[in-house]
């Protein structure tokens, strides 16, 4: 076919004159960009770990109370990115995927009609808690023919430290013994435990970031009601120690004043005046407040190189001389994550008691509240990557690290053959 056009040849390119060059802005694009955006663009250096914002797969993670979780009333939790519905009755307590396949309602708007089991409010299609399994359809009679071909899919769900904990794992997966994710210090003890949940903005990832960052705290919370009257380093030496499944950052110089050339000192006097003075001799394992506190038996007995360390899949323990606090930050979905705080305190009789009044008028409100709060302050004001990491920045890139050990296990250990 011929196609009658009125451009010149020359202009519709058919021509051997050489093309006049273009002029190529991609690099100073990259100039400008590079100068905006200094250092490292993207996490591409840890790929498991870049994927992983919807959280790793292969572990167990806590999401509710489980007095929060009643018979007859199922409670709705999003985990991982999945909507899941937790339901209790006398067969115990079940986790299925929070979506009727009939119409895609989610069951957690049903009521459980007969025991060991849940129905969607729309058309009363009823499933088997334990199994997910349709086992009636209300709407359809006795001989509904659909019955026994549709599921929904359920989860691995226990009860520990008054926590319900969901495994999510890949489809058929044998979920691993929750009892090996729980901090190896609180196995065979006693302890008094309080704690809050809370869904926050900002992914595990960058949650869990901060609370193992080295840098953030003696500045951004020098001023926290819980920190108030005590000093915090200006900075540290620090290095990372791994022992067993735990990252430790371990303060090999700690200094509690400096001189910034051309600026003056630090902390300035009017921030310093209440705080109680750390003790002289040199460096701390336990806590950074320079209080030399003898720790409790329970705790001294752990030996921590370092008063905070860090876990798979996203568990942050910090030591203090007289109880542990943990923060499990759980995948919620891309732009949120379940914040799960535990105070715990190894104290009998009277002192347990003691610790729990101090708990519930003070540390839950100071810590678990404000001091908290700051971070997801600045968890939901972070913007990285890109990024240009400092010194102190070895405890997150060394955590990454981490986790990409653990993901190459994980998938070695499911594909032994590959
Ligand atoms: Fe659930 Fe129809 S949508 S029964
Ligand atoms: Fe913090």
């Amino acid at each position: 076919m011929t196609v009658h056009t009125d451009v010149p040849a020359r202009e519709r390119g058919q021509t051997d004159a050489p093309a006049p060059e273009r002029v190529s802005h991609a690099g100073e694009e990259e100039k400008r960009r590079k100068a905006r955006y200094p250092g490292r663009q993207t996490w591409a250096a840890w790929p498991a770990y870049d994927a992983a914002g919807l959280g790793f797969r292969g572990y167990w993670y806590p999401v509710a109370w489980s007095s929060n979780v009643a018979a007859g009333r199922p409670v709705r939790i999003t985990l991982c990115g999945e909507n899941i519905v937790l339901v209790r009755d006398s067969k115990g307590l079940h986790a299925l995927y929070d979506r009727c396949p009939h119409r895609g309602v989610p069951l957690s708007t049903g009521t459980q009609e007969f025991d060991g089991s849940i129905s969607c409010p729309y058309h009363g299609w009823t499933f088997d808690t334990s199994t997910g399994r349709l086992g009636a359809v209300i709407t359809d009679g006795p001989d509904s023919p659909i019955c026994g071909k549709v599921s929904v899919a359920t989860y691995p769900v226990e009860e520990l430290l008054n926590l319900v904990w969901v495994y999510m794992g890949v489809d058929g997966e044998e979920p691993t013994p929750l009892l090996d994710q729980i901090p190896e210090e609180l196995r065979g003890v006693s302890f008094n435990l309080g704690g809050r949940i809370k869904v926050r903005r900002g992914d595990w990832r960058l949650t869990c970031e901060n609370g193992f960052d080295e840098g953030h705290a003696k500045f951004l919370h020098r001023n926290a009601m819980w920190r108030r009257f005590k000093s915090m380093p200006v900075w540290n030496v620090t290095k990372l120690e791994q022992r067993g499944r735990w990252l430790f950052r371990v303060q090999t110089e700690q200094h509690w004043t400096a001189e910034f050339p051309g600026y003056g000192s630090w902390p300035p006097e009017r921030e310093s005046r209440w705080r109680i003075k750390p003790s002289a001799d040199g460096t701390q394992s336990i806590s950074n407040t320079g209080n030399p506190k003898a720790p409790h038996p329970h705790i001294a007995a752990q030996d921590y190189p370092g008063f905070v360390s860090v876990s798979m899949p996203g568990v942050l323990r910090v030591v203090y001389p007289d109880f542990i606090h943990y923060e499990f930050y759980v995948p919620y979905d891309a732009d949120h994550h379940r914040y799960v705080g535990l105070m715990v305190n190894f104290d009998s009789g009277f002192r347990s008691l003691l610790f729990k009044a101090k708990y519930l008028g003070f540390v839950r409100w100071f810590f678990h509240g404000l001091f908290a709060a700051q971070d997801a302050w600045m968890v939901d004001e972070t913007d990285a990557p890109p990024e240009r990491l400092y010194r102190p920045d070895v405890s997150l890139t060394t955590w990454r690290s981490m986790c990409e050990d653990a993901a190459e296990e994980r998938t070695a250990r499911l594909n032994p053959t590959a």
